[in-house]
């Protein structure tokens, strides 16, 4: 036996563009004592709601620790159903499974409605898990160019050209990580007309769909003459600021529930119990709450755009929503990774390879830190950036 071996799934799995690169030599630094502008960080750094802090001790202390109903407190499906139907999204507790996190959630529904060698399109650039996870599920990735301006464009001559016999899922992400960006509603439009009545899933994960500025959220799940097609996946994770809590949640059509949970159950079994106790308090109470880090994200986002205006040529498509910005910096000549690394070293602000995302240079900058050092990382980043596109000559 080779106790070396590797299953070729996850060999296939390689976290490629930069991404581990760039924490690793930022954590490096960081034990040296340099400071470090952590703008690659893809997570709030607010506190969890004190509602959902409190209902999940109490949770513990009356000893609701054990093994919860496989798809999801009922308590916790009735507040999710309340709180979608606040924007608009009608949903019925008996069609959602709550999952360790929109992660699981889209790993259980990978894994349960495909088969292997089975194709997915994913619109890019994209979350970095959307890839690897169709190879670990045995699915293939097809990648599909969006195009990135003032919205998130659906391109749907190019989705068509993609489509093939094997294509059995569509996925899309609005607010977009890594670009900010949103799907617009004659884009969607155009979607839910194009994939209306074919054998073809459309994945919609909304994670961001709470942290969104000046704009309307356009959710797949409004077009009724899909509804039989559309599988959505949320998060407790950016709408309260609860990352480690692992509590997601996918709403499907009522004849694939049993196959998800099934899925589901082969994975985690069932959510945490706490966890699930407390993401239903924020669900009932918090919403004021997550308005109020959304106000807060975007006074971040205009001192990250007002500082990229003095880069030239660092173009970026309109961050509406998430807490992202994807500058380009083709101008520079030199590839994402080495500009993340150089960046880093000099002035100690991390940002992210686009690459990691399926997209060519462009970085992406996170604004989750507190605002303050977000102007000071910023106006570093504006220096550095200048710096290279002296030495470019341009
Ligand atoms: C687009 C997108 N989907 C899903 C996830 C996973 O979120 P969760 O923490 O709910 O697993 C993330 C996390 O960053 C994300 O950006």
């Amino acid at each position: 036996m080779n106790i070396h071996k590797k299953s070729k799934r996850i060999s296939q799995c390689s976290f490629e563009g930069g991404i581990r690169d760039i924490f690793e030599a930022a954590l490096k630094l960081q034990s040296e004592g340099k400071e470090i502008f952590h703008l690659e960080i893809g997570e709030p750094d607010f506190d969890s709601p004190i509602e959902a802090r409190q209902a999940c001790i109490e949770a513990i202390n009356s000893s609701r620790t054990h093994y919860t109903s496989m798809n999801g407190i009922p308590e916790l499906r009735k507040a999710i159903v309340d709180h979608e139907a606040k924007r608009g999204v009608l949903l019925d507790p008996e069609n959602i499974v709550v999952t360790c996190g929109a992660e699981e959630a889209l790993m259980a529904l990978l894994l349960g409605l495909l088969d292997q060698g089975d194709e997915v399109i994913l619109i890019t650039p994209c979350y970095v898990a959307y890839k690897e996870q169709c190879y670990f599920a045995g699915v293939v990735p097809v990648e599909v160019p969006a195009d990135l301006g003032e919205y998130y464009g659906l391109n749907i001559d190019r989705i068509s050209a993609a489509v093939t016999e094997k294509t059995k899922m569509i996925m899309i992400n609005s607010p977009n990580n890594p670009s900010g960006c949103v799907v617009n509603r004659s884009d969607m439009e155009k979607l839910v007309d194009f994939i209306k009545g074919k054998d073809i899933w459309l994945l919609t994960d909304e994670c961001y769909s709470a942290i969104i500025y000046d704009e309307e959220h356009v959710s797949s799940l409004k077009y009724p003459q899909v509804s039989d097609q559309v599988l959505y996946v949320n998060s407790v994770s950016k709408t309260f600021a609860m990352t480690g809590w692992r509590i997601g949640y996918a709403s499907m059509p009522p004849q694939v529930v049993p196959c998800i949970a099934k899925s589901h159950l082969m994975l985690t079994s069932c959510a945490p119990s706490f966890s699930q106790y407390g993401a239903a308090e924020a669900f009932r109470k918090s919403s004021d709450y997550t308005s109020l880090i959304c106000g807060e994200f975007k006074k971040r986002r205009d001192v990250v755009v007002s500082a990229l205006r003095q880069c030239p040529g660092a173009d970026f498509p309109s961050p509406k929503g998430a807490f992202y910005v994807l500058p380009s910096i083709e101008r520079l000549g030199t590839t994402p990774l080495e500009f993340a690394i150089g960046l880093m070293n000099k002035f100690g602000v991390a940002v992210t390879p686009g690459d990691a995302f399926g997209i060519k240079n462009r970085v992406r900058i996170a604004y989750t830190i507190d605002i303050k050092k977000i102007k000071r990382a910023m106006e570093l980043f504006v220096v550095y950036y200048n710096e290279c596109l002296a030495k470019t000559g341009r």
